[in-house]
């Protein structure tokens, strides 16, 4: 048996605000195997950004557990946490959250330099993967230099940074046009591929989605 990045029993999420209690996530099952994709599909507001954070451990379910590697990510401490999410689970967010006063290239080896590595190799390592997302032109241009599809391939470089086993995305392919999107696709398959990454996106883009090794519907 193959094994296994993510297991989730019973996952519930609700939010509180006052006394309204808003239900968003209802025992979820969820199970991830190892150099596997899966879509995460859902109309508007169905909570497919809370069970990405709720899985990434950002956030935390208001029921049941969540494992990554056998490890309950809601028992880690800090450390633990922050070295995983670091290390090993690549985030793209659906807002980029690209470091304004930073280049493309300082905000790739951002998280490499976190992990320790030095300045040179970080570089080094960065200029490799903006390449790979076809950006070499682009490497010392800030965040408002860049288009917004520039952007999104900058996050996507960002997240392969510290060569995780686990990629999270949030509508990788979301603001781009279909040209882009499908360029965008593209590099995320193939380099999850090319690294044996594992890949869960959160995706309204029936192209990416139909691509991915399984679907699962919120
Ligand atoms: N902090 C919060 N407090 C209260 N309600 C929230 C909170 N965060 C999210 N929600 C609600 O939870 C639901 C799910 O939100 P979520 O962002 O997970 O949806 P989504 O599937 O990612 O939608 P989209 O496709 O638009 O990105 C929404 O109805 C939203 O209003
Ligand atoms: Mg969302």
């Amino acid at each position: 048996m193959s094994k296994l990045i993510f297991k989730c029993s019973n996952i519930s999420k609700s939010f509180y605000q006052g006394n309204k209690t808003v239900e968003v996530l209802k025992n979820i099952d969820f199970t991830l195997e190892q150099s596997t994709s899966v879509s995460i599909v859902g109309p508007s507001g169905s909570g497919k950004t809370t069970f990405l954070n709720v899985l990434s451990g950002l956030d935390s379910p208001s029921a049941g557990k969540v494992f990554y590697k056998e490890k309950d990510i809601n028992n880690l401490n800090d450390k633990e946490r922050a070295s995983i999410r670091n290390k090993e689970i690549g985030f793209v967010y659906q807002f980029h959250h690209l470091l304004p006063e930073f280049t493309a290239l300082e905000n790739v080896s951002l998280p490499m330099l976190i992990s320790g590595l030095n300045m040179e190799e970080a570089n080094e390592k960065s200029s490799r993967l903006l390449k790979k997302v076809n950006l070499e032109n682009r490497m010392d241009h800030k965040p408002s230099e860049l288009s917004g599809g520039e952007r999104q391939r900058v996050a996507v470089a960002r997240s392969l940074s510290n060569s995780p086993s686990c990629l999270i995305m949030d509508e990788p392919t979301g603001d781009l046009d279909a040209y882009n999107a499908l360029k965008v696709s593209n590099t995320i398959l193939e380099l999850s591929d090319e690294f044996n990454i594992s890949l869960i996106i959160a995706t309204h883009d029936v192209s990416l989605s139909s691509r991915t090794k399984k679907i699962f519907n919120l």
